[in-house]
């Protein structure tokens, strides 16, 4: 990956809360991340990641898949948003869309996620659930790069949370997104600056 450190700008997709853009924003701000948030994506017009953005003068756009005949033709809105401001790199932050192969293919190693379970355990849609009523004692989230397959791309970073007794599952999402905005923008600043590798399946950072 050759990103250039000066002048990167980045795009996030949200369809929900948005804590994670919170912490990314957060961490702009505390100069943690150096690249521009030059773009908000969501798919859910009154999400409150829309209102987070607001707050903080991020550029928004919103793109409902029911506006549009297909897939393609949906995404190809989204991509027009994208080249309009010149991003490079594309954040998803609890974006509940998979995107097509057409569309990842348009940003090879260019695309994080963050997933909240230790991949490749419990991928999908309710990863702490899944983690917590199977009874693992160890979860946590997994930021990776987004390839055709779901929750399937090499892994950058990961962090461990264990698994109380006394957890519920709320407590335990709790503790999983506390460790999600500590990791997400630092693998988003490693992105920014050059210093991931992707080699085969594993990614080097240096
Ligand atoms: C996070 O748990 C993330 O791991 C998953 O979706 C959730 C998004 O939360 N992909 P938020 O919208 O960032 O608060």
């Amino acid at each position: 990956m050759n990103l250039s450190v000066q002048g990167m700008r980045i795009a996030v997709f949200c369809s929900g809360n948005g804590s994670n853009l919170q912490a990314i924003i957060d961490a702009r701000d505390r100069g943690h991340i150096t690249a521009k948030i030059a773009l908000v994506v969501s798919d859910v017009p009154d999400c409150f990641a829309l209102e987070r953005a607001e707050r903080a003068g991020i550029k928004r756009v919103v793109v409902e898949r029911k506006a549009f005949r297909s897939k393609k033709e949906f995404e190809k809105e989204i991509l027009k948003n994208l080249e309009k401001e010149e991003i490079g790199l594309i954040v998803l932050a609890g974006y509940m869309r998979m995107l097509s192969p057409d569309f990842i293919r348009q940003y090879p190693e260019r695309i994080l996620n963050i997933h909240p379970a230790l991949l490749p355990s419990f991928k999908g849609a309710h990863g702490i659930r899944d983690a917590f009523l199977y009874g693992v004692k160890i979860t946590g989230p997994t930021v990776h790069f987004v390839t055709e397959d779901m929750d399937a791309g090499p892994i950058i970073l990961q962090s461990a949370v264990a698994v109380m007794g006394d957890d519920t599952e709320e407590t335990l999402a709790e503790a999983i997104h506390k460790e999600e905005h500590k990791i997400y923008p630092r693998a988003i600043q490693l992105a920014i600056e050059g210093r991931l590798k992707i080699e085969g399946r594993r990614v080097r950072i240096f």
